[in-house]
């Protein structure tokens, strides 16, 4: 991985968060000596417990830190959703990103973007090939992921859904491209299959 978008999509308990800890476990035996990982995990995963909770504006201390993080507390009475997702994805005074020098997980992303990439994500996405993020955004379906994010994307692990390719490819600037695959792993007898697809 080097600056890339990378997309998991599938339906609850196909293997996505499964496949997001092998890419996790393969950036740190690469990049654990340098760079950061940091998980936004805003329901608090049993699969990410062992690993050290942050607060979201500790972030903004962070230099040259390294090691794996997660961030899942509750926004405050009356902030957004996505509150944490906000902060950690802001820039200081300089304009340097918080987050930077890193892999950055999302952890069910459906509910954070709502449809459409909010301006600050996007702003955000603009900047990570510049400070060196690797950003890893999980769906519990393909309809969930917003038309903008397809474009951006370099890679999407396919796993299972019941979403039919019809549905969706209305929204996926190659569906050439993933189609195959996507019948392969719904076809596929083993529940937890996945296949990936390079879109760059
Ligand atoms: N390849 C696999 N083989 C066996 N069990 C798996 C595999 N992938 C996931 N599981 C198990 O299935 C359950 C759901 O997996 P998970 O990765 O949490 O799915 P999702 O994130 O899509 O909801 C977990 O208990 C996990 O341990
Ligand atoms: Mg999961």
């Amino acid at each position: 991985m080097a600056n890339k978008i990378i997309l998991i999509a599938g339906q609850r308990n196909s293997g996505k968060t499964n496949s997001g800890k092998a890419l996790i476990n393969a950036y740190y035996d690469a990049h654990g000596e340098t760079n950061r990982i940091l998980i936004v995990d805003t329901v608090d995963h049993e699969q990410y417990r062992h690993v050290q909770a942050i607060e979201p504006h500790f972030i903004k201390a962070w230099k040259s830190k390294t090691g794996v993080y997660r961030c899942f507390s509750s926004p405050p009475p009356g902030a957004d959703t996505d509150w944490h997702l906000q902060i950690v994805t802001g820039k200081d005074e300089s304009g340097i990103l918080y987050f930077n020098n890193g892999l950055f997980v999302i952890e069910d992303a459906t509910k954070l973007t709502e449809d459409r990439l909010q301006p600050y994500l996007r702003n955000f996405l603009a900047d990570t090939k510049q400070f060196n993020v690797d950003v890893i955004f999980m769906f519990h379906g393909f309809g969930f992921v917003p038309r903008r994010l397809w474009k951006l994307a370099d890679v999407v692990v396919i796993h299972k859904t019941v979403e039919n390719f019809n549905q969706i490819k209305g929204n996926i600037p190659a569906p050439g491209l993933i189609e195959p695959a996507f019948i392969t792993v719904q076809n596929h007898p083993n529940r937890y299959y996945s296949q990936t697809v390079k879109l760059t």
